[in-house]
């Protein structure tokens, strides 16, 4: 039978998109459960309509503070019985008490080598370093701002012509495969 994976995110939600493509093969060792967005404009929530996945909405406005917040969160990914929590685009930052519960079960992607350019922005700053390198990296999620420790890493050769619009396309394709891989591997 097949594992529980939620996905948490915030926006467009490209790298849920190819997590439920993986998914869908039948050798995949997972299925997303439920995905829960923070902002109830992300595109993300389309693509989990679209291919019949459970999903919610939960704002931190709808909450008078960010423990209230987080409970609720925790409630709702709890009832699945998640093996893995898949953070992808989720742009808030998850406390010590969140993290805890879900110990070693939360990862993340994100566009850039760590532990080289942790936070946002990461291809602009990798251009106007001059790297002649950037990627992507999985990784667990710990109380430090992408710093837990590395599971997948891929790198990607910066172009002199390269702009943070068309590094991010290079970059965000890799993701694209090595995201599922990744949750392929952790969870078979
Ligand atoms: C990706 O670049 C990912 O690395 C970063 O946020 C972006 C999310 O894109 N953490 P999407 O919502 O998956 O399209």
């Amino acid at each position: 039978m097949k594992k529980n994976i939620v996905v948490l995110i915030s926006g467009r939600g490209s790298n849920l998109e190819s997590i439920i493509s993986a998914a869908n093969k039948k050798n995949f060792p997972a299925k997303i459960s439920l995905v829960i967005s923070s902002n109830r404009s992300a595109l993300g929530l389309k693509i989990a309509e679209k291919n019949h996945i459970k999903n919610f909405v939960v704002e931190q406005k709808e909450f008078s503070n960010n423990e209230l917040y987080e409970e609720d969160l925790i409630g709702k990914i709890v009832q699945q019985d998640p093996s893995l929590i898949c953070l992808a685009g989720y742009m808030k930052i998850l406390s010590k008490k969140f993290i805890n519960k879900f110990k070693d079960k939360i990862i993340n992607i994100h566009p850039s080598l760590l532990p080289d350019y942790k936070g946002l922005n990461t291809h602009e700053r990798a251009i106007r370093a001059g790297e002649k390198y950037s990627g992507c990296t999985v990784h667990y999620v710990t109380e430090e701002l992408d710093g837990g420790k590395i599971i997948a890493q891929e790198r990607i050769l910066i172009s002199p012509s390269d702009t943070p619009e068309t590094l991010s396309r290079k970059v965000l394709e890799r993701e694209h495969i090595i995201y599922p891989k990744t949750i392929e591997s952790l969870l078979s």
